[in-house]
């Protein structure tokens, strides 16, 4: 259109030229119909920028210079031709600073729109891994109201749940839903789930910060969990059941007649050779009758059911400082009062363990064992020995049954080490 509307132009001027033939229009001179060529010029910079511009500036100058070649090389005054050149370079010029104009428009509406479909883009992306993350998510605004759910959420906890708080939607108090509890979810079929619950807060001013809770079910890992926790509880207890069995069969039945034994071979009044004799059996008699009382002692302290804990801990720490040669120090605080018998026999289990260790593994020169039975039994095991990294992965059931057992009697061990600084072994039970 625009080469033709320049074509039509340029005829018209060669018009207007020849039917005047040198005479003014109403006191404008001809040459300045020429002028008419601004029309095309800026809607092919309107139209395609600076490119376009250029591109018709230099075809319509063109068509000028064919123009006085062809038509007006003997009659084309300097007047006429200086005329139409000046319109021309103006045009020009008017038309190239509006084509860059038009650029410069479009490449900023082209950044802006580029950046628009990026954003859109990335908005698509973060919908798609919110909505496929299999584990139900929940945006919450400042004052826990739901104000997004994902598909997972949805299907969790109704469409009912959106525009609700949400601890009310999960029955729970207002504090409660934080990082790390374990909530149980009924889901909308019914079905009771536990859900680890992780929140964080997401977006920087603090009234307009939305928090995003991320429940993980974890239904399967804590039926689990407790069932292996039941177990071990049902295989601790028969081992327990079965030392104590076998400690009073041997206490009732062996240790009995090896006791009787002696005192006979004590009162049999014999004399000469015989009497040596018999003096030697009663020796072996009665050192069989000790090791039978250690070993008595090591499956299940009598004293540990008959006078507690802390006579049964002095016991034990006496038979390590003679086995070992390594001085122990028991120091115990707090009011003599008995805690439950579960709880002082998982205590003792775990001294005795934390002590074999120390025998076993620690080349220890002083060992400190702390009792304190206030609000709740804190038992420290401390050695000055050649300690471990306890991160490591070890080999041996010690330390696990240790924590195992304190986790069934409600407690926990924590054990701090340091290679060439020693180990401590803390142990907090409740005393019921
Ligand atoms: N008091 C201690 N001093 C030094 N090392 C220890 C101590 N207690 C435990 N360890 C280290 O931790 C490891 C694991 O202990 P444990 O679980 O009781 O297994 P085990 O005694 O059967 O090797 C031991 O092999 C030892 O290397
Ligand atoms: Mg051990």
């Amino acid at each position: 259109m625009i080469q033709i509307a320049i074509l039509a132009i340029m005829a018209l001027h060669v018009l207007t030229l020849r039917s005047l033939d040198g005479r003014d229009l109403a006191g404008v001179p001809t040459p300045l119909t020429s002028n008419l060529m601004l029309i095309p010029l800026l809607y092919a910079a309107v139209g395609f920028g600076t490119r376009g511009a250029v591109a018709t500036s230099v075809w319509a100058t063109g068509l000028f210079g064919l123009h006085w070649a062809l038509f007006y090389v003997q009659t084309a005054s300097n007047e006429h031709v200086s005329i139409e050149l000046v319109g021309m370079v103006v045009l020009a010029a008017s038309s190239v600073v509006v084509g860059r104009h038009v650029d410069r428009e479009r490449d900023s509406r082209g950044g802006l729109e580029s950046a628009l479909e990026r954003l859109a883009l990335t908005e698509t992306r973060y919908r798609d891994l919110f909505d496929h993350q299999p584990s139900p998510v929940v945006v919450t605004d400042a004052s826990g109201v739901v104000v997004e759910l994902n598909a997972a959420g949805q299907s969790l906890l109704g469409e009912g749940a959106l525009g609700a708080p949400l601890h009310s939607v999960l029955g729970a108090g207002s504090d409660e839903l934080t990082t790390g509890r374990v909530w149980t979810i009924r889901a909308t079929d019914g079905e009771e789930r536990l859900f680890l619950v992780s929140a964080h807060r997401v977006g920087a001013p603090a009234r307009r910060a939305l928090t995003q809770v991320v429940l993980v079910d974890v239904t399967e890992q804590s039926r689990r969990l407790e069932l292996q926790r039941a177990l071990t509880a049902g295989v601790l207890r028969a081992q327990e059941e079965e030392r104590l069995h076998l400690a009073r069969e041997l206490h009732d039945d062996p240790l009995q007649q090896l006791t009787y034994l002696t005192r006979v071979l004590d009162d049999s009044g014999l004399a000469g050779g015989t009497r040596e004799a018999v003096r030697e059996a009663r020796r072996i008699a009665n050192g069989a009758a000790v090791g039978l009382r250690r070993l008595i002692r090591g499956l299940r302290p009598p004293v540990l059911d008959d006078l507690g804990l802390l006579p049964a801990l002095r016991q034990l720490v006496s038979e390590v400082q003679e086995r070992t040669g390594v001085t122990v120090e028991l120091n115990a605080v707090g009011p003599e009062v008995r805690p439950a018998p579960e709880i002082e026999l998982a205590a003792y289990r775990i001294a005795q363990e934390a002590l074999s260790n120390v025998a076993r593994h620690a080349r220890a020169t002083r060992v400190t064992v702390e009792l304190a039975v206030e609000d709740q039994l804190v038992l420290t095991v401390a050695d000055d020995g050649r300690g471990f990294a306890p991160g490591r992965r070890t080999a041996g059931f010690g330390l696990a049954g240790m924590r195992e057992r304190a986790t069934l009697a409600g407690g926990a061990v924590t054990v701090r080490s340091q290679v060439g600084r020693g180990t401590s072994v803390t142990l907090a039970l409740p005393v019921r």
